[in-house]
């Protein structure tokens, strides 16, 4: 199964991506934490998205289509993902058609799904505001809606929680600007696809998990 997760900086998709493709032996495939690894790590291509991700910006449609390119090939990869963060522009939309169309060709088979998250302006301020993720394996947290069981500690792995720099107040205005300007065009291209379902993003963690997983199970109910 081939799906995406596409909403807003905010909206939950990290969230509920990690747990999905738990549950559905999936890959979890986020631009966003491939960008960060590379950044902790110092490589060039870190060293080049750091740029562009303190603005809120996003890195530059090939850079970013080279990298998920070569991260989807990999075998992990080969009997479904979910790609949490991509795409985000029309150009890493059609990227990702052409290279699935040729690798899949014989299965004639491309993206199953594409599950957007939609999540009020008020309520993604909020989560971002307030979010603490784990350095280690990325787990996100709220101080208020999920907070972890010891102050500062992952419940998961026990690494240490931060605060992402581009949480900052005037840096998330900028990506959501971004996202309404560059991101949002996807919701239409996906729906004339005939592959876009909408999940409310509003409420309990498990809730909309649940809704995502009876939707994903329905919609894609012997295609693969
Ligand atoms: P990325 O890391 O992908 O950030 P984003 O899309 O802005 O998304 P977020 O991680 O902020 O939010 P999320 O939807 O995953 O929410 P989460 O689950 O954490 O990208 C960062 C940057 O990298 C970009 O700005 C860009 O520069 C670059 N980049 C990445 N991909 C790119 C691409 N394809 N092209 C170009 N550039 C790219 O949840 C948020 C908070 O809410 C958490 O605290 C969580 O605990 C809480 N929460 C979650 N669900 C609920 C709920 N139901 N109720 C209450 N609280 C909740």
């Amino acid at each position: 199964m081939y799906v995406i997760f596409l909403g807003a900086p905010g909206a939950g998709k990290g969230t509920q991506a990690a747990e999905v493709a738990r549950e559905l032996k999936l890959a979890h495939i986020a631009t966003g934490d491939m960008f960060r690894d590379a950044q902790k790590k110092g490589t060039p291509l870190g060293l080049k998205a750091k740029e562009y991700m303190e603005q809120g910006k996003l890195v530059p449609d090939e850079i970013t289509v080279a990298m998920l390119l070569e991260r989807i090939a990999a075998p992990d990869c080969a009997h479904g993902m979910i790609l949490d963060g991509f795409p985000r522009t029309i150009t890493q939309a059609e990227a990702l058609d052409k290279a699935l169309d040729k690798a899949l060709a014989r299965q004639a088979k491309g993206i199953d799904a594409v599950v957007y998250i939609k999540v009020d302006e008020e309520e993604l301020a909020k989560r971002l505001g307030g979010r603490w993720i784990c350095r280690q394996c990325q787990a996100p947290y709220h101080e208020l809606s999920a907070p972890p069981k010891v102050t500062g500690k992952c419940d998961r792995c026990g690494g240490s929680l931060y605060q992402r720099d581009d949480d900052k107040p005037a840096t998330v205005r900028e990506r959501l600007n971004v996202y309404f300007r560059q991101t949002a065009p996807l919701i239409d291209y996906y729906r004339k696809a005939g592959k876009l379902t909408e999940v409310d993003g509003v409420g309990a963690v498990d809730a909309v998990r649940k809704n995502i997983l009876s939707t994903l199970k329905k919609g894609t109910a012997g295609r693969n």
